[in-house]
């Protein structure tokens, strides 16, 4: 079988594809079929060495998957061959990949097996984020940075299910018009128009209850500006690697809370997850949740596909083919 492999820390150069037998689930696991994976920025960030706690190389690339199981392990009961699931998992840039059972999830009809890619990493991070950690209310002001990206078009969509107010930003006015579609109040055009300005006018000076960053630099303290007494900001990513201090003192004054958010801290959190999947399942069904693939790439291309992430050209889930 294909798989994709990071050789070494460095650009897109090291990433190399390879042939390799295909594994044998080991007890507790799942061999996965791959029909679909999903790049993340995180895949660009463990590539460059820069990804706290990521894998050290040679490892094989990628980290969320979505096919049909084909073996099963020893001691896994609870799932048969034939059904279709999609799970964070190592290795899932690979035409055949081994989860830990405990990691899958059941495929919802209404998905594609593209669109499933991009359930177990960004869906569930919107969700933890919003509703889990941040429990957002209905008419809440929420700001979201990146708001066009794959994890942005979730939390736009997971807010709005909330029933909050929701301003997005993105670097280019057809990314804003996404932003628009998929339901967001508000998008700002961050190299047209500078985004606290337009926030305080569109809050009236008080702010935003919620900001979720991902982005760092300039972006947080900007951001940090655009909470309200009383608020919360969100720290998901430093996509600039620009990471920043927090000044304790305007905290205090401003009575603002900052949290970081990662997802690997919910995933195993079985009462959160029933509560994502089950309205995952119902959202979908219902046409509520739309899962945008804006690109699709071969196992063959996975450094281009990078490339075009990491440059900013992407929109929406970018998913690798087998
Ligand atoms: N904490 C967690 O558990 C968790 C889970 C998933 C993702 N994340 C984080 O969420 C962020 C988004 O991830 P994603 O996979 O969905 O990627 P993405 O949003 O599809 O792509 C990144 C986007 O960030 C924006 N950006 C702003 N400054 C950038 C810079 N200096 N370099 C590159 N991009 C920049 C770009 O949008 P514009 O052109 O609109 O600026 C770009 O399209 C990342 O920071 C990632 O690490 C965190």
């Amino acid at each position: 079988m294909k798989r994709v492999m990071v050789t070494k820390t460095g650009g897109p150069e090291v990433i190399t594809v390879e042939e390799a037998p295909v594994p044998k689930p080991g007890a507790g696991e799942a061999l996965v079929k791959m029909e679909a994976a999903g790049l993340n920025y995180a895949d660009i960030m463990q590539r460059e060495g820069v990804y706290l706690g990521g894998p050290t190389p040679p490892f094989g690339a990628g980290f969320e998957v979505a096919g049909v199981i084909e073996e099963l392990g020893e001691g896994v009961n609870e799932w048969r061959v034939g059904d279709a699931v999609m799970a964070l998992c190592s290795n899932a840039f690979s035409e055949y990949v081994c989860v830990p059972a405990s990691n899958l999830i059941k495929k919802p009809n209404q998905l594609d097996f593209a669109q499933a890619a991009a359930v177990p990493c960004q869906y569930l991070t919107a969700y933890h984020t919003l509703i889990t950690l941040a429990d957002v209310q209905p008419d809440q002001r929420v700001l979201i940075q990146a708001a066009a990206g794959g994890l942005g078009t979730m939390l736009v969509q997971v807010a709005k299910q909330r029933g909050a107010v929701v301003i997005g930003t993105a670097g280019a006015s057809a990314k804003c018009e996404l932003i628009r579609e998929l339901g967001g109040d508000y998008a700002i055009n961050y190299r047209e128009q500078d985004f606290e300005s337009e926030v305080k006018s569109i809050t009236d000076g008080v702010g935003c209850d919620l900001v979720i960053e991902s982005v760092g630099g300039e972006v947080f303290d900007k951001s940090l500006r655009c909470v309200k007494t009383r608020g919360r900001l969100v720290v998901l990513g430093v996509a600039s690697g620009e990471p920043r201090q927090v000044d304790t003192v305007s905290l205090l004054f401003h009575n603002l809370t900052v949290s970081g958010f990662h997802l690997m801290a919910y995933t195993q959190d079985e009462i959160a997850m029933q509560h994502a999947c089950s309205d995952l399942y119902a959202w979908v069904a219902s046409g509520l949740l739309r899962i945008n693939i804006g690109a699709t790439f071969s196992l063959d291309q996975v450094a281009e596909a990078q490339q075009k992430l990491a440059s900013r050209e992407t929109t929406g889930k970018v998913i690798i083919l087998p």
